[in-house]
């Protein structure tokens, strides 16, 4: 029996939610975004949890492997999610194949030609993508509203590289689906 998530200590809730007041808009257009009801499901930059918890709520039979860089982070998903995977999306994923590859709030920390390849990893094994994240509006509102290296880009862009479709939007915040099945 999967134990029942447990409320966010880390104070990472408070601190994204200041940085980023769409947060929960976000996560829920992420989550009722998933074409269809995933099995097994592999979240790139977990975090403590917070986007695997909800997923879990929708989806209460998912299987979820939350990988992630930061060993503090993947500590606290570790009570959420099936497996964790201290590693980064820029080398090689956990063996698939994977239903749904989900994403929130971490690929804008990825170069561009870093995105396109972990895109191109990711469909070969995985019938779908789900994407939300930060996007360039054209001038510097995504880079300034990250603290740290980040480099996000338009949502065409985004949607172009992983072949998927700008479901929702708000601001500088987008959700984007690929379906590959
Ligand atoms: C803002 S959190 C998002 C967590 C969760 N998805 C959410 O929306 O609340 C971003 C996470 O991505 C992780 N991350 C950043 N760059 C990464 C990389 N290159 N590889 C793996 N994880 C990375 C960070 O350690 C952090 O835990």
């Amino acid at each position: 029996m999967r134990p029942m998530p447990t409320p966010d200590d880390s104070g990472y809730l408070d601190s994204v939610r200041g940085q980023v007041p769409l947060y929960d808009a976000l996560q829920d257009a992420a989550i009722e975004a998933v074409p269809f009801e995933p099995v097994r499901v592999l979240e790139l930059g977990v975090g403590t949890g917070e986007t695997a918890s909800r997923l879990l709520n929708r989806f209460p039979d998912a299987r979820v492997t939350g990988l992630d860089s930061d060993p503090d982070m993947l500590f606290k998903a570790r009570e959420i999610v099936d497996e964790v995977s201290l590693a980064r999306m820029e080398d090689p994923l956990p063996d698939g194949p994977w239903d749904l590859v989900l994403s929130v709030l971490s690929v804008h920390r990825l170069t561009d030609e870093q995105k396109q390849s972990l895109f191109r990893r990711v469909r070969q094994q995985s019938k779908a993508l789900v994407i939300g994240d930060f996007v360039s509006l054209g001038d510097d509102l995504g880079e300034t509203r990250v603290s740290g290296r980040a480099y996000p880009d338009t949502a065409a862009n985004l949607a172009r590289w992983c072949d998927g479709e700008v479901v929702w939007s708000d601001d500088d915040l987008v959700v984007i689906v690929a379906d590959y099945r």
